[in-house]
């Protein structure tokens, strides 16, 4: 039950989620203390929680318990709100001045005791869930002088005491992201960041801290640079705050006007860290996904195909293909347009290209629509290779310095989507093209990082790294709204920009440019650590694989990716009619199971040398399991399942088992023998006879 209770006496909020409690109160100088976060209590019960317990062991320490941590008087740790007035003064000094409760928004107003500066801290409890979402408005209330921000992050979450705490989060890079990571917290400051324009592959917007089986989670639901500072002060305390932007920028506020950081989401639970994921799964279904009760559809795209090398022909006789597998949606990817013959000239011309497609894109469209699948394009509007028409007419259209080199990376530059009339470039040629053609799907790619991140016209030119993302955000906000049937994939180079802001307006991910099947089980694992499986583009691509040149079986390929929203990848038309006769009929058994893989609930297992992944959907269960390797005297061990009835009876249609055998002894797999085994088990419960 999501609900906020004040307690005008102890001047304390208890915020009550589905099943957790969340408290904060004034302190005699009207500073916002944090009081608690845990398993649910009443309001009478957080009102007994009165002494902050650092204010015991040394008042010199200082404040460190400050539901926002501002910068100034006996503070010390690493500040979540910097600011500067005009006259030099820094720091922040809290006075109450009234709060509102919504719906389960609470918003709690202060002032600056001097300065014309307002702040007000904002938390909702995501209905149904334990997720309290948190961000922070700042209102410049003066008429004079600017405010300087130096840093202002979303919320600061504090932990209780614990020892032991591990911390999980992930790790990466262009073709190897979502590594999960779990080690202590180290004593000091631990800073996870981006400072590329994007969330990145390198580091992921979100963290796990955990102690035994309770976990504090965060998540941030923002698409650019990002920094979250994982807190451990030598006495103990243990808390995380984080926000947009990263060290060394600054932006104005000027008098009037509004600030308002993007969400930070945080989630406490009491049962383990693969629990914490499940609930942080529900939360993006339920509260951040556009249409989070559509099944989405088997896509098939071009890019390891054809790469550069598109025409209509060639798209066309994979389209055939793709639909004779019973593909759903035909996506075409780079090199359709200006003179994008290969990586280094034509993006930012987004013009299709006549010799490769004749009558335009149209016939080709047509024909995707007549074989009964949807028609995709793949788009990267943020972008502009120097060797371009749209380059050589707008250089000022990119990021960039006075007298400094305009570094590439992949032949491209970043256009500079702060400019309001940049962005409405990019809004007109999309819209135009979506309006112009029958297309269904756009794949939104984002190929590199900023770098001279500069505006030289610009009034506040650190707010590019703010405003370029949020006007890609109404970019698509509005495509969206005006063209409602259009779906959209995040991409960013692979799994680049990922992260609740862009889930929010996207309805899957292309999460990692690597379709290795073994290297994939582990991307994939740290994807699902917060990302639901109905959100993860996976693909079969070919074999060997590009990437790494390993050779893997088309079934162990496609039970990879049936863990998430089934894709092809491969070049059809090199594929044997073997394989084609067997992809059709795993693609086909996908479609009978992807509504429990895409709606249900996962569970990871894992039993001797097999791994897989457990959807659970009613009375509908599917498991996936891989078998990498084998190695001889080591024995299979049963696949325990997990969250079955005990007392329930389950098929597979050619066996059947006790609910209570499968979760407490498990059961045999039958796998081919051979390195490379995998299988796909979809269980029924039945009603005993
Ligand atoms: C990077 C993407 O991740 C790939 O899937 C592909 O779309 C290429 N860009 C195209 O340039």
């Amino acid at each position: 039950m999501a609900e906020v209770i004040f307690d005008a006496d102890e001047r304390l909020w208890l915020l009550t989620t589905a099943t957790t409690s969340y408290a904060l109160r004034l302190d005699d100088s009207d500073v916002p203390k944090h009081v608690y976060w845990g398993p649910a209590l009443t309001i009478g019960q957080v009102a007994s929680i009165k002494v902050p317990v650092l204010s015991k062991i040394s008042s010199v320490d200082g404040i460190t318990d400050e539901e926002l941590l501002v910068e100034g008087g006996s503070r010390f740790d690493a500040p979540s709100l910097q600011v500067k007035f005009s006259d030099g003064t820094r720091a922040f000094e809290w006075k109450y001045v009234d709060h509102t409760v919504d719906d389960g928004h609470l918003a709690i107003r202060f002032t600056d005791r001097h300065y014309p500066l307002e702040v007000v801290l904002h938390y909702r409890i995501g209905a149904g869930t334990d997720v309290i979402e948190r961000w922070t408005t700042l209102r410049h209330t003066g008429a004079d002088d600017p405010i300087t921000l130096l840093r202002t992050d979303s919320a600061s979450w504090f932990l209780p005491y614990r020892s032991g705490y591990q911390v999980t989060h992930t790790i990466g890079g262009w073709a190897s992201e979502f590594r999960t990571q779990e080690t202590p917290v180290p004593y000091g400051e631990t800073v996870f960041t981006s400072r590329r324009g994007t969330s990145s592959h390198q580091a992921n917007p979100f963290l796990f801290v955990h102690a035994g089986d309770e976990v504090w989670s965060g998540a941030l639901a923002w698409s650019g640079s990002w920094r979250i500072t994982l807190r451990h002060t030598a006495n103990g305390q243990t808390s995380f705050t984080g926000g947009f932007g990263h060290e060394g920028l600054s932006w104005r506020l000027n008098p009037g006007e509004e600030w308002e950081t993007p969400v930070f989401a945080g989630l406490y639970s009491a049962d383990g860290l693969e629990a914490a994921s499940r609930r942080w799964h529900a939360y993006v279904r339920n509260h951040v996904l556009p249409h989070a009760d559509e099944t989405r559809p088997v896509v098939y795209n071009s890019w390891e195909a054809t790469e550069f090398d598109v025409n209509v022909t060639n798209q066309k006789n994979l389209a055939a293909r793709a639909a004779e597998l019973g593909c759903e949606l035909f996506v075409m990817d780079d090199g359709w347009f200006g003179g994008r013959t290969h990586d280094a000239a034509g993006l930012g011309d987004w013009t299709v290209n006549l010799s490769r497609f004749p009558g335009g894109l149209n016939p080709l469209i047509a024909e995707v629509h007549r074989l009964g699948m949807r028609f995709g394009l793949w788009v990267e509007p943020e972008m502009v290779n120097p060797d371009s028409e749209l380059y050589r007419r707008h250089p000022d259209w990119v990021m960039h310095m006075p007298n400094r080199t305009r570094t590439t990376m992949r032949n491209q530059l970043v256009l500079n989507f702060a400019r309001t009339d940049v962005a409405e470039w990019a809004h007109k040629w999309l819209d135009q093209l979506v309006g112009q053609h029958e297309i269904d799907f756009l794949k939104w790619d984002m190929n590199r990082s900023f770098s001279e991140a500069g505006w030289p016209a610009g009034a506040d030119q650190d707010r590019l790294w703010l405003d370029h993302v949020r006007h890609v955000y109404a970019i698509i906000d509005r495509l969206r709204a005006d063209h409602p049937g259009l779906r959209i994939e995040a991409c960013s180079g692979g799994g680049g920009r990922i992260d609740l802001g862009m889930l929010a307006r996207t309805d899957q991910a292309w999460i990692s440019d690597n379709t290795d099947a073994l290297q994939r089980i582990d991307i994939q694992r740290g994807y699902s650590l917060i990302y639901p499986a109905r959100t993860m583009s996976a693909w079969v691509t070919d074999s060997p694989n590009p990437f790494t040149g390993r050779a893997v079986p088309l079934a162990f390929r496609f039970h990879v990716a049936m863990a998430g929203v089934l894709g092809i990848g491969g070049n059809l038309l090199n594929w044997s009619s073997s394989d084609l006769a067997e992809a059709r009929e795993l693609l086909s058994q996908y479609k009978e199971i992807r509504h429990v893989v895409q709606h249900g609930v996962q569970y990871q297992l894992s039993a001797g040398p097999v791994t897989g992944v457990q959807y659970v959907l009613g009375k509908e269960v599917v498991v996936l399991l891989w078998r990498p390797t084998v190695n001889f005297g080591l024995p299979q061990l049963p696949v325990r399942l997990k969250a079955l009835d005990p007392a329930a009876r389950y098929s597979t249609g050619s066996a059947e088992y006790d609910g209570a055998v499968l979760l407490h002894h498990g059961f045999e797999p039958a796998l081919p023998a051979g390195d490379y085994a995998s299988a796909m088990l979809h269980f029924t419960e039945v009603t005993p006879s």
